[in-house]
């Protein structure tokens, strides 16, 4: 079975609603469940409720197919569904292992309504061995199928995958969900369902390495006088390394590389094997952080303590609204917290009171308005609009003009000819 399958997708967040959107795309007929009563009235009224580049006209048109439909219950989605999806959020709790709460809500909510032969596929990231739970609860086959999209590409990732991963005891099951995204074209791993849990958090623990080998890089690029873009063209070249994830900047976050290396690491404590290296790499991007704010102090003359210091850029990468574990509104609260009056501005974050993650920071409507009086202005997401400031406008408004570059977006010398001091990641 290649295309026609009936499936319930449950959950309609950044990880359902794109997924949900493909399976219809490939040809299957898809039933999505969201709870949530907002954005249940928005998917019903073909309003998109996350930014997401070509989302809005993907939903369009497999809604408009008959292809795709939304609907309020896990257990209404579930009912005749021969695949049902688990999309739903996996937060990280205090000590940093996972809360399973959701995905056990919902395999009990499923469990009734499922019909012989259903199969229930992970896409949420979950903990080693959760499959078997899933599978306890459901009395169900269960399959995992790790999700690898990218905010700010889940369209793109979810239609072409660099590949489909699949895992469980009963590989004749694995390979049918596998089947189901043939459609993409991508290879497909079928493997048990602990090997395919640990992929996902093995791909993420490496991208969070990579990114923390490069902004260390950078701190020592600084030290020695070398420019971390020309050593990373260097790198590059080489196939074995490639360009992909080694732009420095303020440190890694968002919803999944934070929670996921913090949870491997857990996993591993909890099975007693010692990965000091991905502790290292957690803490690397802690100090990434610091820096940026250190750099903004340097700038801007010292304590920050009655200085306005602006901040370009809230959510954790361009592309997206997301400011879930953003290293932005990390280094934003902390100069807050460093005496300085914060104003910030980012073009998915209206002007007006601050909401509850940017406590204590004036959020503005424009990025002029957010250096007004400033003595530092830092740069924290790449909005491609940042690039095409009048920076003599930006000199004008701000009282002394000096800025952090934390993304190494800007040209540093336009900026000094518009009479900034100039301050990069890992240039001299
Ligand atoms: C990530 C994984 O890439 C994806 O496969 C997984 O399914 C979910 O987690 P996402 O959270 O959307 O995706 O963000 P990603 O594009 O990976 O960026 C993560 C963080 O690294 C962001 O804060 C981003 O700004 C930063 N980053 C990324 C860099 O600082 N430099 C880079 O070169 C790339």
């Amino acid at each position: 079975m290649t295309t026609g399958a009936r499936i319930a997708v449950i959950g309609a967040g950044h990880v359902g609603l794109p997924t949900a959107a493909a399976l219809a795309r490939f040809g299957h007929t898809v039933v999505c469940a969201e709870r949530d009563d907002e954005r249940f009235g928005a998917l019903v009224a073909g309003k998109v409720p996350i930014v997401e580049e070509g989302l809005g006209e993907l939903l369009a048109e497999v809604v408009a197919k008959g292809g795709l439909r939304f609907v309020r219950s896990a257990a209404e989605a579930a009912r005749g569904a021969q695949f049902v999806f688990l999309c739903v959020a996996t937060p990280e709790r205090d000590d940093g292992s996972v809360d399973l709460s959701f995905v056990e809500g919902v395999a009990t909510e499923i469990a009734r309504e499922l019909e012989p032969g259903a199969i229930v596929v992970n896409k949420s990231t979950v903990p080693v061995g959760t499959a078997l739970d899933v599978e306890r609860i459901t009395a169900a086959t269960v399959v995992s199928n790790p999700e690898f999209l990218r905010e700010g590409s889940a369209v793109r990732d979810s239609l072409r995958p660099d590949r489909v991963v699949v895992g469980a005891d009963d590989r004749g099951a694995a390979r049918r969900v596998g089947e189901l995204f043939s459609e993409s074209g991508a290879p497909l791993i079928v493997t048990d369902t602990v090997t395919a849990e640990t992929i996902k958090y093995a791909s993420n623990a490496f991208l969070a390495t990579k990114l923390s080998f490069v902004n260390v890089l950078a701190g020592l690029c600084e030290s020695v006088g070398a420019d971390v873009r020309d050593v990373v063209l260097g790198l590059g070249y080489d196939r074995r390394i490639g360009f992909d994830f080694l732009r420095p900047g303020p440190g890694w976050g968002g919803s999944c590389l934070p929670k996921d290396t913090a949870a491997l690491l857990h996993i591993a404590e909890d099975a007693g094997y010692d990965f000091a290296l991905l502790r290292a790499v957690i803490s690397a991007n802690e100090d990434a952080r610091e820096r940026v704010v250190r750099k903004v102090e340097d700038v801007a003359g010292g304590d920050l303590s009655g200085r306005t210091v602006g901040v370009w850029g809230l959510t954790f990468k361009a592309g997206t609204d997301d400011r879930r574990i953003s290293p932005a509104t990390a280094v934003a609260r902390r100069l807050a917290e460093l005496g300085a009056t914060v104003r910030a501005y980012d073009p998915t974050v209206p002007a007006g009171p601050a909401p509850a993650d940017l406590e204590g920071v004036v959020v503005c409507a424009d990025a002029y308005d957010a250096c007004r009086g400033a003595s530092a202005v830092v740069l924290l997401t790449e909005w491609d609009e940042f690039r095409s400031l009048d920076f003599t406008k930006v000199a004008d408004v701000m009282a002394s003009p000096a800025l952090v570059d934390a993304r190494n977006l800007l040209d540093p010398v336009a900026l000094r000819r518009a009479g900034f001091s100039y301050a990069g990641i890992g240039r001299p």
